[in-house]
């Protein structure tokens, strides 16, 4: 699809001029994309317009963002066509994955605390930046920082062992810190903004984007059985708009999930792991990661659609992510 090389402005869609644009982005209606996916009676009444125009305005949001209808088995045959993949920096973990991490799909990496997790993150946001020949995708990185865990130091060490520039690395790479879990969910907006902005600069395309970690927020902000129907909503709606944000963009997804070690008891609840379901259907590959002797640690791929269930070992090093 390659929407991100071919990036439409709102003003290009008839009956959009400047005024009702800048209404439109006010509003959150910044891509062609979330237009096309609006209501008529929503449209009218945020960008003060009538339901005819903004009717007129869906349809043409929707021919140009082509998410208005089915799509020919070609058209999925050449998206799929441009999928890329990123490697781990470990062998042994790209096999387990088909090959590395895939763009136009959500990577979950689960497991306890210090399982790798968040060093995995840094690891592939150096990695995307690689030649292709490399392993990479030449692409930038969007980082979503939940619990503040970045650590360009650790870049700078990673990019360095790979022979490329710290420097360099950790300018394709860019941060925000997310305060609670809507904010995050508002920084899936802002992120497409940035791609669209890095794309029309020439700048290299984003081809990864990282939420490390997806569920603490809502962990911590929905709490008890009560709050549960609607942190699963919120957590749904979230991956959606990250799935949306990888196919767009065709860029890789790569969350992370704490659990507790032993996998049946997610977060003290054995009846409910956290988002447990929800980012069970919607997440393409789940990778359980668990620690090992000393820098080992251990992946395991759960019910992956076309790929079989197995495990490998992989090590945590001053150089990143390696095979054992
Ligand atoms: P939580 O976010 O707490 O759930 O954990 P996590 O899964 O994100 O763990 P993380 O990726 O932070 O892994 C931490 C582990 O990575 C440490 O216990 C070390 O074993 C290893 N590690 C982190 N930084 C370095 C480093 O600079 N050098 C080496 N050799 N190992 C490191
Ligand atoms: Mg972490």
């Amino acid at each position: 699809m390659a929407k991100s090389e071919k990036v439409i402005d709102l003003e290009d869609l008839p009956g959009v001029g400047p005024a009702i644009a800048e209404k439109l982005r006010e509003a959150g209606y910044d891509s062609i994309e979330l237009i096309a996916v609006s209501s008529p009676a929503e449209l009218s009444a945020v960008a003060d317009i009538g339901e005819a125009t903004a009717l007129k305005i869906i349809t043409a949001a929707r021919k140009l963002a082509n998410l208005g209808g089915f799509e020919s088995g070609e058209v999925i045959f050449q998206r799929r066509r441009e999928i890329g993949k990123i490697t781990t920096g470990s062998n042994a973990l790209d096999t387990l994955l088909g090959g590395g991490i895939e763009t136009q799909s959500i990577t979950e990496f689960f497991g306890e605390f210090g399982s790798g997790k968040t060093q995995i993150c840094h690891q592939l946001a150096v990695n995307v930046q690689l030649p292709r020949d490399k392993g990479g995708l030449e692409g930038s990185v969007i980082v979503i920082d939940t619990e503040k865990t970045f650590r360009p130091e650790r870049i700078i060490q990673m990019a360095e062992a790979r022979g490329l520039d710290g420097k360099e690395v950790l300018k394709n790479i860019y941060v925000a810190h997310a305060y609670n879990s809507n904010h995050q969910m508002l920084l899936v907006d802002n992120a497409k903004e940035l791609a669209q902005k890095l794309a029309k600069e020439g700048k290299p395309p984003v081809r990864l984007l990282i939420v490390d970690s997806l569920t603490s927020h809502f962990r911590a902000e929905y709490v008890g059985r009560g709050a549960l129907a609607d942190r699963q909503q919120k957590l749904n709606r979230h991956l959606h708009d990250l799935m949306r944000f990888g196919e767009i963009f065709n860029a890789a997804v790569v969350v992370t999930n704490q659990v507790m070690a032993k996998p049946d008891t997610f977060y003290g609840d054995p009846t409910r792991p956290i988002g447990g379901h929800i980012v069970a259907h919607t997440a393409t590959y789940r990778v359980y990661l668990r620690k090992g002797k000393g820098e080992l640690r251990v992946a395991r791929l759960i019910d992956s659609p076309h790929l079989p269930e197995a495990e490998v070992v992989f090590k945590i090093t001053e150089r990143g992510i390696e095979d054992k």
